[in-house]
């Protein structure tokens, strides 16, 4: 706990600016309590208001039925999520435009909720041909293109669960998560495009297919037009299927808590976790905050710059904002690509008014400098958002100042893959802000900071960020492995569920949450484990063991650094460390490329033979070593690292 530097919790409070407060949904801090102290007093009562917002086939009796650490939310009421997402949608404003896509080319498509709710009607149909039956898991490879949304949607309107795999990981990552999930079905593309090259994701999908026996059918989206493999009898064109199926498929009512998708992330082991999510209680939440925390309107257009990959994609992109009826903006590549003011070029473009992105995009916009913005017509905006990890208050200040001309409030939202929707942030219209904090926990949100034996911290103190009550969005377990799910989340503080965040709480009960206190790395956002990259290095011919720690970056966060000692017969030099990096990007993915290779003769151990990760990340980040080392097993190792690196930096 020692590692998390504090020095941030300093900052003044920036109120919201007057104009947003008078028009938004909560308007001061003083409602923004009387809510909160609302739902804490009565959470049922409160969820049970808020489920007014959506459109429920058989209303539901019962708010919670909590055996912890298992809830069921709403468990009597029956709805549909695509239902949910277009129907009611478009019998209010059939054309009302649900989605500008654009891609990185330049091809913009405009879809209009009829036109999504028919596209999602035909892939439906054409899915339930495929033989795709309610409680099957589809597992979807895809570029960041409508089909993409259009395909989750199909699938919720059949009750079939996804499993949507980020389109940069590897065959074996692919493979792993397909089997992971027994999906029978895999949705995919010829190709996707990235910074003008195009990504084979058909090869890949084909390698990893290779690997999973029960893998029947794979329906392609016909994207870059290259040439591909073709398995008769198993892959499946999607112009000639969906485009042909009929575009009626009436929405069924299905159960509150029938499973909705399969999201793997990382976690402490090599394995990816199966979090799974259930149908109401994470649609509920995930558009009643996009509702509160963006404060979404009917003119607003909403862009959140999250591959659907990854779960803001999933909550931000497609599911909140599709509940509220919002029109969202979706662009299919990078941000410094062919220019970099290519962000700016799109919010002009579609006059964006609300802005959700990443701590790593803000930071990299600093550092391209404030010129690219001034060639553009920024003023559409009036929200701006950040996620993922934790955000310097100096990128803070540069976003409010450049990006927002200090007249939009930033929302830092706090919340996890497992968490379904945001937990903390500011409310843009209340709630006083602070560079670096995501502030305080959205009403229906206990969430405190604790020490190891639970009780509380005092301001300044550094401890772990629980939540102490059930909520609606919450993972229902990990898929295939409950007792997983209660060992990692909920019995490391008794009764509570862990987030494995190390955080502080200050004088104004504001939240800082510094970073994660478990094996887990972010880079660019993007959540790794330190144990699958070490699997992932281990399985190379020339490495015998290794260890992987984070070490900061300036842009992305965090970076990732290897410590690896080599087989005989090997030697330590710039090929293999090319070598190295390349296999855990075709194991893994790209972003789970190592920034550093370091090779070692031994590794430094305890007694017990556990390797010390915080010398590694004390070498990592300074380049020496510091505290106590006495439980070493070589005292040697670490010295020479410590030259190694030393001799690197000069
Ligand atoms: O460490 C926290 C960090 O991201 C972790 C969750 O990662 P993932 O499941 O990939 O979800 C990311 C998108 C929701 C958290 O445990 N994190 C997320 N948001 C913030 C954050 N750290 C600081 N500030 C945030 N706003």
């Amino acid at each position: 706990m020692a590692e998390f530097d504090p020095h941030i919790l300093e900052e003044k409070a920036v109120p919201p600016p007057e104009g947003f407060s008078r028009r938004a949904r909560v308007g001061s801090l003083a409602d923004y309590r009387k809510l909160y102290q609302r739902a804490s007093e009565d959470p049922e009562g409160f969820w049970s208001e808020q489920a007014e917002l959506l459109h429920w086939f058989k209303a539901p009796t019962q708010t919670l039925a909590w055996n912890p650490p298992h809830a069921r939310w709403f468990h009597d009421g029956t709805l549909n999520v695509s239902y949910n997402c277009l129907d009611r949608h478009v019998q209010l404003h059939p054309q009302r435009t649900a989605m500008h896509w654009e891609a990185e080319d330049g091809q913009r498509v405009t879809l209009s909720y009829t036109d999504l709710y028919e596209k999602t009607c035909r892939c439906a149909n054409a899915l339930k041909k495929l033989g795709v039956k309610s409680g099957d898991c589809v597992t979807i490879y895809m570029p960041l293109i409508p089909q993409l949304a259009v395909a989750m949607l199909a699938c919720a309107r059949i009750g079939a669960m996804h499993s949507v795999v980020f389109g940069g990981f590897s065959a074996p990552a692919l493979s792993d998560r397909m089997l992971d999930a027994k999906s029978r079905v895999l949705i995919t593309a010829d190709g996707g495009y990235r910074r003008g090259r195009i990504i084979p994701l058909k090869d890949t999908a084909d390698t990893a297919v290779g690997k999973c026996p029960q893998v029947e059918k794979v329906l392609v989206v016909r994207r870059t037009g290259e040439k591909i493999k073709w398995h008769e009898g198993r892959d499946v064109w999607w112009h000639e299927l969906v485009d042909a199926a009929s575009s009626l498929a009436p929405a069924e009512p299905f159960p509150a808590e029938h499973p909705f998708f399969v999201l793997y992330t990382s976690g402490t082991t090599g394995k990816p976790k199966g979090v799974l999510h259930t149908s109401a209680g994470y649609l509920l939440q995930t558009m009643w905050s996009t509702r509160l925390v963006f404060d979404l309107r009917e003119e607003d257009v909403y862009w959140c710059t999250a591959d659907i990959g990854w779960v803001t994609g999933h909550s931000y992109l497609v599911y909140g904002p599709l509940a509220c009826g919002a029109t969202l903006v979706m662009y299919e590549g990078a941000p410094d690509f062919p220019v970099k003011d290519r962000f700016w070029q799109i919010v002009d473009r579609y006059k964006v008014s609300i802005f959700y992105s990443s701590a790593t995009a803000v930071r990299a916009f600093m550092s391209w400098g404030r010129e690219l913005l001034e060639k553009h017509d920024l003023s559409s905006l009036r929200l701006l958002g950040t996620v993922g990890e934790p955000i310097n208050p100096a990128a803070w200040k540069w976003y409010h100042a450049i990006v927002g001309k200090g007249r939009c409030p930033i929302v830092d939202t706090w919340w996890q893959t497992e968490t379904g929707s945001i937990l903390i942030s500011p409310l843009p219209g209340a709630t006083p802000a602070k560079a670096g904090s995501a502030t305080l926990p959205l009403p229906g949100v206990a969430a405190r900071v604790l020490r190891m034996d639970g009780s509380e911290v005092v301001p300044g103190e550094t401890g772990y960020l629980v939540i102490e009550q059930p909520w609606p969005s919450m993972m229902r377990t990990i898929y295939g492995d409950d007792e997983r799910f209660k060992r990692d989340y909920w019995s490391r503080i008794p009764g509570k569920y862990f987030t494995g965040d190390a955080a502080q709480c200050d004088k104004d009960g504001y939240i800082w949450v510094l970073g994660r206190v478990d094996d887990v790395i972010k880079v660019a956002g993007h959540r790794l484990s330190s144990m699958e990259i070490e699997s992932a290095l281990v399985s190379h011919a020339a490495v015998a063991e290794a260890a992987v720690v984070a070490r900061p970056d300036e842009i992305k966060g965090e970076a990732i650094v290897v410590f690896c000692t080599l087989r005989m017969g090997f030697s330590a030099d710039e090929q293999l460390r090319a070598q190295i990096s390349d296999h855990v990007a075709n194991v893994i993915g790209t972003i789970a490329r190592p920034a550093e290779v370091r090779f070692a003769d031994l590794l430094p151990k305890t007694r017990s033979g556990k390797i010390m990760r915080r010398l590694l990340r004390e070498l990592a980040h300074k380049g020496s070593v510091s505290g106590d080392t006495t439980t070493l097993e070589d005292f040697s190792s670490i010295e020479k690292l410590a030259r190694e690196v030393g001799h690197d930096e000069e």
